[in-house]
């Protein structure tokens, strides 16, 4: 299937400056100031980060992996969005979970609190959000699962599944939903960690906060220690992604 759609449905793919900030680049460079204008980083993931979603999520249904596809930690929708378009058309019979708490992140432990990089509440967005942008697009609605990680998963995972989305952002969040996912995965599953910096693997200078999200890295390390699998990296520009395949 072809993938433009993750250009056209969102605004993820506006790098190059827009009309006025092209003129102040303009002034800037008259003045032979070393300064430039350029639009802002999206929130949540990149046009990058999408791709990689995409040919790795396709690549599990042209293996005929079996299973269903969780996004864990899907937020307002965007990788659920581009999860179900990918299934919508090449493997229907396959569900699309989403789990959020649709009320931003936990109360943080001290594991995530000496990162200082998030907060409870942060990246809060409602599940009526979420509902609204598949309606919007006309995409079948995935089952969604709202409630704190601690609370949903695993019992409400799907028995077997083929593509997992790990992506919340902090320690604890990711420690306590990597081996309930794992343990269902079947051979050639592949589980995509959503923000994994790996700065002696692909060091970005500027990169902060989000983009590396410290505690995601910690507790996937520490997982996949004594496992057969290894974690790739993944270029997605001002973010990092990181995957494994389930052996
Ligand atoms: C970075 S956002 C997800 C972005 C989304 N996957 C995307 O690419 O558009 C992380 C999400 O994880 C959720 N989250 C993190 N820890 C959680 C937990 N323990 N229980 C429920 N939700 C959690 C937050 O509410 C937040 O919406």
């Amino acid at each position: 299937m072809d993938n433009a759609f993750i250009a056209t449905t969102f605004d993820w793919d506006h790098r190059t400056p827009t009309g006025w900030q092209m003129f102040v680049n303009k002034v800037m460079r008259k003045l032979r100031l070393p300064v430039r204008l350029t639009p802002a980083p999206s929130d949540m993931a990149n046009v990058e980060a999408r791709m990689n979603l995409f040919h790795l999520l396709e690549q599990t249904v042209a293996n005929k992996v079996p299973g269903d596809v969780v996004d864990v930690g899907c937020n307002a929708g965007d990788s659920t969005i581009v999860m179900q378009r990918v299934i919508t058309t090449l493997a229907p019979e396959k569900q699309v979970h989403a789990y959020d708490s649709f009320e931003g992140l936990p109360e943080l432990t001290e594991n995530d609190a000496k990162d200082g990089v998030y907060g409870k509440g942060y990246m809060a967005a409602g599940l009526d959000l979420f509902t609204r942008k598949f309606k919007a697009l006309n995409l079948k609605m995935p089952h969604t699962h709202k409630g704190w990680f601690e609370a949903t998963i695993p019992s409400e995972l799907p028995e077997r599944i083929s593509f997992a989305l790990i992506d919340g952002d902090l320690y604890e969040s990711t420690k306590h939903v990597l081996p309930h996912l794992y343990a269902r995965m079947a051979p050639g599953a592949i589980g995509m960690i959503a923000v994994y910096y790996d700065e002696k693997i692909f060091p970005r200078k500027g990169v902060s906060g989000g983009y590396m999200s410290p505690g995601v890295k910690r507790a996937t390390d520490e997982f996949f220690k004594d496992k057969p699998e290894k974690i790739s990296l993944l270029y997605a520009n001002e973010y990092s992604n990181g995957y494994f395949r389930k052996l």
